[in-house]
């Protein structure tokens, strides 16, 4: 084992963000732990963060939103390790569509994934590490927890929790100026979350403009990490969409829908209602990208798609 390699555990470390994460912190030879739902595609992450350079790698499936799996997989951590040094939440989901349209257990599987699984995150692993007075917690949340949006509820009210609890966390752990505590909220990244996502309304998601990439949010998570008053946030469109919810809300509430159906949908893809990857792993379709193509062009096809639908029927 060698001395200066970090043990790093991530949720969600299975696909996009998450697996960007584990692979980074693989490659400059950290102890990697990796936790999410489906086993096969952690050991597929896995096997690549061998080849990678990791000092070891350790595959711990659980349900975040199982407070009990997460005791067993921290527990697990512990005992191989003996302590922790970087702790990154990224598990996360997404349902779309209107509050009655959403079934109450998708509704609650999004809120319990998103919100409830950092907190039992924190509850196992901040025994240690407020006892070692060092290390980091880092939960990723979204700029949707900074503004509202139509259609995603469940998502919406998930996020603004993780950035309550962020700032929770800050207020109990000042005891421990050794623990550092750190946010981040991307905007439009490029995963398979969209794809994955319940979906309940007229459409599905796509990553709205400008799409980041997984390894750079990951490269943000893991320099928030080390120095966590960094800013989360990552992309000047997040602060621009802050700024326009919090000074102009009439505008912004006027504008957000049509904008969003724009920008943050796909009016081409055909929609099949389901509860996609809320209430069980749907781990064949996670991957470190979500291959959903340009951004721009995206935006060009909605417009057409919306076009032609007036089109129609005027005529
Ligand atoms: N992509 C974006 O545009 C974007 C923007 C802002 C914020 N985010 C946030 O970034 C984080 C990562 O998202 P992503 O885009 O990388 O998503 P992703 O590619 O769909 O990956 C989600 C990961 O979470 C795991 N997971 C889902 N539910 C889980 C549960 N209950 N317990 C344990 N693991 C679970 C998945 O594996 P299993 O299904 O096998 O468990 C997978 O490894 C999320 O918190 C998301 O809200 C993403």
């Amino acid at each position: 084992m060698s001395g200066s390699a970090r043990v790093v555990l991530v949720t969600g470390a299975s696909s996009g963000i998450g697996e960007a994460v584990v692979r980074q912190a693989a490659a400059r030879g950290d102890h990697v732990v990796l936790l999410a739902r489906g086993r096969e595609a952690l050991e597929r992450v896995a096997s690549d963060c061998e080849r990678l350079g990791a000092a070891s790698v350790l595959v711990a499936p659980a349900d975040v939103g199982d407070d009990a799996e997460v005791a067993t997989a921290v527990s697990a951590v512990i005992a191989r390790h003996g302590r922790l040094d970087v702790v990154v939440s990224c598990a996360g989901v997404v349902a779309y569509g209107r509050i009655p349209d959403v079934p109450a257990d998708v509704f609650d599987g999004v809120v319990t994934t998103n919100l409830l699984g950092p907190v039992n995150l924190v509850r196992h692993v901040l025994p240690l590490l407020r006892q070692q007075d060092a290390g980091s917690v880092v939960l990723v949340g979204s700029v949707i927890g900074h503004i509202g949006v139509p259609d995603m509820a469940a998502y919406v009210v998930s996020k603004w929790g993780v950035r309550g609890l962020v700032r929770q966390l800050r207020v109990d752990n000042r005891d421990r100026p050794g623990l550092r505590i750190g946010y981040v909220a991307p905007g439009g990244v490029d995963t398979p979350i969209y794809r994955q996502a319940a979906t309940y309304g007229d459409s599905v998601g796509r990553p709205p403009f400008p799409v980041s990439s997984p390894e750079r949010i990951a490269r943000r998570v893991l320099e928030v990490a080390d120095h966590p008053r960094r800013s989360g946030q990552v992309g000047i469109g997040n602060n621009v969409i802050r700024l326009g919810f919090t000074t102009l809300p009439w505008v912004y509430d006027r504008l957000v829908g049509p904008l969003f159906t724009v920008v943050a949908q796909d009016l081409v893809a055909p929609v099949v209602h389901g509860p996609g990857n809320v209430l069980a792993t749907r781990q064949e379709h996670n991957a470190l990208r979500g291959k959903q193509g340009s951004a721009l062009l995206g935006m060009v096809a909605n417009l057409v798609a919306l076009a032609s639908r007036r089109f129609r029927r005027r005529s």
